[in-house]
């Protein structure tokens, strides 16, 4: 079965430069290798890169970089189309999280043509839930949800294909947010389970109910992996920690979790910032929880019959 790794170093989208160098950070830590010795044909496509950008204004003038922005939106849009089209499960490697506008549109498309909805997990302190005009902080990466699931206010973005059903989502690790999205959660009933709900719960029960409903729908299912979605403690080397976020032993568990259910099609790793890493522990770590996701475990052992 085949995988490909695709660089995005887009860093438009943050405010604190550095993303620029996640894609060169989790090669550096092994990432293609580990998925090999796993057993996955791994396909590197080394990175994207956009053409020179006129300035373009917006009328909220806290946005930047739209032009840039907007230009990776559409070269992943198509990238992530063509690799869903070519390879059993492509890794989106960033870069901040305003790539997942383009992967996330591009791989709607791709379901599209698959007659099957398209269900996401979103792993993140955020729900990245902002508009063009919501967005105080004007940084890009906020936005990519409200994007992909059709709000208005988007017409500097690429038009969309397709729009995915937020329905579809399911958010765990949620921890910030912002008035507006909060608002914007309950109007379009997204999923989410902020770290109260998994302090209570565990995050188990409702990742389970989760992989269920993407059986039985016969979906296709991304996981978009925001680094900020761990504990600043295990993983500092991002521009926006949250403080409580997702243990070492919450993230490998859903990994496995969602590892074991083969219903995996997809994965963006965004937010690392290797400039803010301790000696690479952030980039391993998270190609540990890649293997996890991709089929390491400590023992064989008999998995949940669904
Ligand atoms: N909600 C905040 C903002 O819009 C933080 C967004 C953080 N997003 C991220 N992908 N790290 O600025
Ligand atoms: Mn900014
Ligand atoms: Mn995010
Ligand atoms: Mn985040």
């Amino acid at each position: 079965r085949t995988v490909s790794i695709l660089g995005a170093p887009i860093q438009t989208g943050a405010s604190q430069p550095g993303c620029i160098m996640g894609p060169a950070s989790l090669r550096i830590a092994g990432l293609g290798d580990i998925l090999t010795e796993l057993g996955w044909e791994v396909d590197d496509l080394g990175d994207l890169s956009i053409a020179p950008q006129e300035p373009v204004p917006h009328k909220n003038p806290a946005i930047h970089d739209l032009a840039e922005t907007r230009a990776w939106i559409e070269a992943l849009s198509q990238a992530a189309f063509d690799a869903a089209q070519t390879h059993d499960r492509p890794i989106f490697i960033g870069g901040d999280h305003a790539l997942a506008a383009g992967t996330l549109s591009g791989l709607a498309r791709h379901a599209k043509t698959q007659d099957r909805p398209l269900f996401v997990l979103w792993l993140d302190a955020h729900p990245d839930l902002h508009t063009l005009e919501t967005t105080t902080s004007g940084n890009l990466h906020g936005t990519p949800v409200a994007y992909v699931t059709g709000q208005p206010d988007f017409e500097a973005f690429p038009p969309l294909e397709a729009s995915i059903d937020p329905k579809n989502f399911c958010m765990m690790g949620i921890r910030s947010v912002d008035p507006a999205e909060r608002a914007r959660i309950k109007q379009i009933g997204l999923e989410v389970h902020d770290m109260r709900a998994i302090d209570e719960t565990g995050v188990l029960a409702p990742l389970r109910a989760f992989l269920d409903r993407v059986r039985e729908a016969n979906g296709l299912l991304h996981v978009s992996f925001d680094v900020d979605f761990l504990d600043p403690g295990i993983a500092p080397a991002v521009g926006t920690t949250v403080p409580g976020g997702a243990t070492f032993r919450e993230a490998h568990l859903i990994m496995e979790e969602v590892g074991d259910s083969d219903l995996v099609t997809s994965l963006d790793i965004v937010e690392l910032n290797p400039f803010l890493d301790e000696r690479g522990r952030t980039a391993k770590l998270l190609c540990d929880l890649a293997a996890s996701l991709f089929g390491r475990r400590v023992l064989d052992r008999m998995t949940r019959s669904f």
